[in-house]
């Protein structure tokens, strides 16, 4: 394995989770480069289930090294839970994590005017997480924000986090919204800084001498390709860049060191929160969710699903770069008898090949598809390509061929074991 970026090919939640945990094997040193604990990365051993928010998934394989690196936006309390979480699970976190020291930090004013926003936006609302994500990010772009590098240095905390304070108490009140308490937030957050110390440090340099001695680096995008704050359906998106090129900026890896792109998608489309969705179909999401499947991993929130969109994926195969692709939760697709995969959209009668700009003319977009004779067997047990049922090697090739890269992993369950190499 060489130094690999895997990015959501889709809406977010692909398995990007599942399929970072299988490939961990082989790696060295896993990364996050961008998004906060908006983010729910869900890995199954055995019986035992793990969501990850901020944490990268490597951390459940003995030793492999984790970076969060300086593109992401930590929440310093919730990771503080996230470790001890992990912890009572039985997951060792200590020296195989590392903390990046400008990772920029998410304070509760940043949580209080993301729902302040939206409640403000009513039924324009983004459908956000409510972490404080896009006011985190926008405080980072304003120069304005608090780094991890401040947290651990107390004095200047202090100063910095009153005036901080100072200024969006005015704001809150200004939507109506209760005024914090500087004394209360910073004793927590002083609390969890004494705790996250010991994890951090400059990972830009750990991360290049890790490079020189040839370690294999995993990037773990978080999000996916159409919440890109750049190449997404804006502004129904998040507020980082979740496409590849986010990999080298959010960890200080430059292009020419990464060697491979894989594009994790689902063998269907889900999507959590507002924003246009062309092949969003109802019956699908009650099928899946009547399975219990597709409820959001951070927020529970059920997710909206949809037949397979190949445009979309097409166009995530052209902005990342992806050479290699693996597709999840084919198993998703076991009953059904006649599955359906856009090719292209339609406005009355002009045709779309790519996915528009215009939020509207998005909206507007009916899909065009093309129909496939379901396999309607359990594909949940089946451990090579060649098991696999006809019809769903069928379909598992079209998607590759619509989506414009190499197949090479084809998932058919949560767990490690439920995972095919072509
Ligand atoms: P991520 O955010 O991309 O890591 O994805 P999430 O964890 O939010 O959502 C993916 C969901 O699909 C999780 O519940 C996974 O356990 C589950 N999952 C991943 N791959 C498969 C698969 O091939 N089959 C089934 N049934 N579930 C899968
Ligand atoms: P993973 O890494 C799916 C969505 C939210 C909302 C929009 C903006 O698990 O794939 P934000 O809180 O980021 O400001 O919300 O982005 N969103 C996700 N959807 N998976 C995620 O992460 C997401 N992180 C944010 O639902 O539509
Ligand atoms: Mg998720």
């Amino acid at each position: 394995m060489a130094n690999t970026i895997l990015v959501g090919a889709q809406w977010g939640d692909e398995g990007k989770g599942k399929i970072i945990d299988v490939l961990t094997q082989e790696a060295d040193v896993v990364v996050r480069t961008q998004g906060g604990n908006n983010a729910g990365h869900t890995v199954f051993l055995g019986d035992k289930k793990y969501v990850l928010h901020l944490i990268p998934s490597g951390i459940l394989r003995k030793d492999k090294v984790c970076v969060i690196g300086n593109g992401v936006v930590i929440d310093p309390v919730g990771l503080v839970e996230e470790i001890k979480g992990l912890q009572k699970l039985g997951v060792p976190v200590n020296t195989n994590l590392f903390i990046s020291e400008t990772a920029h930090i998410v304070f509760p004013y940043h949580r209080e005017l993301d729902a302040q926003r939206e409640i403000i936006k009513g039924k324009n609302k983004i459908g956000t997480t409510k972490r404080g994500i896009g006011p985190a990010y926008g405080d980072k772009a304003a120069r304005t924000g608090l780094r991890m590098i401040d947290l651990i240095n107390p004095a200047r905390f202090e100063k910095q986090l009153a005036l901080k304070i100072k200024e969006n108490n005015g704001i809150l009140k200004a939507f109506g919204a209760k005024p914090l308490s500087f004394a209360k937030v910073h004793s927590v957050y002083r609390e969890a800084g004494d705790f996250l110390e010991k994890f951090v440090r400059n990972t830009v340099i750990y991360l290049h001498e890790a490079t020189q001695k040839d370690k294999n680096i995993l990037f773990e995008g978080a999000q996916g390709t159409f919440l890109d704050i750049d190449h997404g359906t804006y502004p129904f998106v998040t507020s980082s860049n979740t496409t590849a090129g986010g990999a080298c900026t959010g960890s200080g890896i430059p292009p020419h060191r990464m060697d491979i792109v894989v594009g994790v998608m689902k063998a269907y489309t889900t999507r959590v929160g507002e924003g246009p969705l062309p092949t969003e179909n109802n019956d699908i999401a009650d099928l899946l969710h009547g399975m219990g499947r597709e409820f959001g991993a951070t927020t529970g929130r059920a997710r909206r699903c949809g037949w397979f969109d190949s445009v979309a994926t097409r166009h995530a195969t052209m902005v990342n770069g992806i050479d290699e692709l693996a597709v999840t939760n084919v198993d998703g697709l076991d009953t059904v008898d006649l599955i359906r995969v856009c090719v292209g959209y339609q406005i009355g009668s002009k045709r779309y090949d790519y996915v528009p700009n215009d939020i509207d003319t998005l909206a507007q977009c009916k899909p065009i598809y093309v129909e496939f004779q379901g396999w309607k067997e359990p594909t949940n047990k089946i451990k090579s390509w060649k098991g696999l049922p006809p019809r769903a090697k069928t379909y598992l090739k079209a998607l590759a061929e619509l989506t414009g890269a190499k197949l090479t992993i084809v998932s058919v369950g949560p767990a490690r074991e439920q995972t095919i190499f072509l």
